[in-house]
């Protein structure tokens, strides 16, 4: 392995991934393996910020788990672990937060949207939300951090508190972190309008049986101008097109963008295609999937183990952080 530094990453605990998930940040989590020493957290503690109520955290915490080891995270190489288990985080956010603006938390947009989002339940935590998020990413010393674009606000932010840290106490014990942006192809629902959620339930599970997946396929809005079978189609503007051109062969992917034009194809057989080689790429996935969930100790204890690890580093780091702030 080319090492090229340390990766860090976190994603709230939502449960079961969807295809959106998994294009947008597991399988580049994946792939990173084979040039970085990387660190993979389930952030728990960010998942309070905006939580009602806790009941399923757990279980959220388990599926997603099971996912990211069935996709390929490879607890053998990457420490994979739940934020929580290092408490050592909330020490760093509270010593962060004193050299963190205020006024340029709360300019953030993602916290705007979080008040539009959640009007009754504008609390501290969400206010906090960069500073735990630049927490956990100093706290392991990584220096380059993959994430969605709209996570870049973050990541600069993060970058000034580091320096702002750094500059205060005159160190450099805090690295700066790059960012990375994961060029994320564009995943719409099943509704082809808006971005996969689970929230807005027009995602495509990972776990699902083949059947249901098929099902959830045959569901996905195609050209919304095509109305018959014999009007010619525009892949341009066709959500199931777009998931060919991920999970389809050349081959196949040529000859449906041909023939839909031609209504040479009609979207039901174009979308059995896609079921298809959807279930197909996943087939290897929900076998490991399937001997994981047989053994859900193993994965607990992988996590446990994770996180032992991640606690180890998270110790160094704070011993020269608390020297550094010049603690009695
Ligand atoms: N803020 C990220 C999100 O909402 C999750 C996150 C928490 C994270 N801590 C992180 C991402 C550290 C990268 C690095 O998606």
């Amino acid at each position: 392995m080319i090492n090229k530094g340390r990766v860090f990453s976190g994603a709230r605990p939502t449960g079961r991934q969807h295809l959106g998930n998994y294009l947008g940040a597991v399988q580049n989590y994946v792939a990173l393996q084979n040039d970085y020493d990387c660190i993979y957290s389930i952030v728990d503690l960010h998942a309070l910020t905006t939580l009602e109520t806790t009941l399923d955290l757990k279980q959220n915490t388990l599926e997603m788990a099971l996912d990211w080891l069935a996709a390929g995270i490879d607890p053998e190489r990457s420490i994979i672990f739940i934020q929580s288990h290092v408490p050592e985080v909330a020490e760093l956010h509270t010593i962060l937060s004193m050299v963190t603006p205020l006024g340029k938390l709360t300019e953030l947009p993602t916290f705007k949207d979080k008040i539009r989002e959640q009007p009754n339940n504008i609390n501290y935590g969400l206010v906090g939300y960069p500073v735990l998020m630049t927490a956990d990413i100093v706290l392991y010393k990584a220096n380059v951090v993959p994430v969605g674009v709209d996570q870049a606000p973050h990541l600069e932010f993060a970058r000034e508190i580091v320096r702002s840290f750094n500059f205060r106490y005159g160190t450099d014990v805090l690295i700066e972190p790059e960012m990375k942006v994961t060029k994320i192809p564009k995943v719409l629902g099943i509704d082809g309008q808006k971005k996969m959620s689970k929230s807005l339930n027009n995602h495509i599970e990972l776990a699902a049986t083949p059947e249901e997946t098929q099902k959830r396929v045959m569901m996905m809005v195609t050209d919304p101008a095509r109305k018959l079978r014999s009007d010619p189609g525009d892949p341009d503007v066709c959500n199931v097109y777009t998931m060919h051109e991920i999970f389809s062969k050349l081959e196949e992917v040529e000859m449906i963008n041909r023939e839909c034009r031609i209504a040479g194809i009609g979207c039901v057989d174009c979308k059995k295609i896609f079921a298809k080689n959807l279930n197909d790429h996943l087939a290897p996935f929900r076998e490991r999937r399937a001997k994981f969930s047989q053994k859900p100790q193993e994965v607990l204890d992988i996590l446990y183990e994770g996180g032992k690890r991640a606690r180890k580093i998270a110790e160094g780091t704070m011993r020269e952080v608390r020297n550094a702030v010049g603690f009695p």
